[in-house]
């Protein structure tokens, strides 16, 4: 039977549109939703665990970027830091790893575009906000995503939860208990 004219243009013409779909459709499904969640962890907190459970069930991976300035000090060592958070993490979609350089281009150098923060008080909305800002500035590409801390972590910090256990209350419940641990090593045993 003699085809008809134009026929085998449309022919190929939906053929090639089906190649493309599916391709994308290959590439999509292959590319994997990576966050970055950055932080001093100076130590880890539970009020980070929660952030880190809740971020998994948005994202696929989930890099804990151990963020260090080499001229501020620190209670634990960025190395001890990062032990601390390994420890407390389980799962293999999680990564850890430590940065002292620009945040976008470390989020950037992994293929990932979105950095995870967690919002707690509305005190931290200013500065949560103004560094959203600067990273987009300094990199388009990059999103920030805030979550709500949960109610329990609400007051839960690093620093106060250092300056109570320094004076010797007790963090108990509040920090994974290895960090609990480390803290008494480090400040003798708190008033339970
Ligand atoms: O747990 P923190 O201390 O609130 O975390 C703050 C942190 C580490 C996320 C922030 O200081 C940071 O992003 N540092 C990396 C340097 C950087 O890129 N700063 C923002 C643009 S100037």
């Amino acid at each position: 039977m003699k085809e008809m004219p134009g026929r085998r243009s449309v022919f190929s013409l939906r053929m090639a549109a089906d190649y493309r779909w599916k391709s994308f459709m290959h590439r999509t499904v292959q590319m994997k939703k990576v966050a970055v969640y950055p932080g001093s962890f100076d130590p880890i907190t539970n009020g980070h665990i929660d952030i880190i459970t809740r971020g998994l069930r948005m994202f696929d991976e989930m890099i804990i970027l151990v963020a260090y300035n080499p001229n501020k000090s620190s209670l634990f060592t960025v190395e001890e830091r990062m032990e601390l958070v390994r420890t407390c993490l389980t799962g293999n979609n999680v990564r850890v790893d430590c940065s002292s350089g620009l945040l976008v281009d470390y989020v950037r150098s992994k293929g990932a575009n979105v950095i995870l923060r967690g919002l707690r008080a509305v005190s931290d909305f200013e500065y949560e906000f103004q560094m959203a800002l600067i990273n987009r500035r300094l990199n388009r590409d990059v999103e920030t995503v805030f979550l709500m801390t949960g109610y329990q972590w609400f007051y839960t910090s690093s620093n106060l939860i250092k300056e109570a256990a320094s004076l010797g209350g007790s963090v108990k419940g509040l920090v994974p208990d290895l960090v609990n641990e480390r803290l008494q090593q480090l400040f003798g045993k708190a008033k339970e």
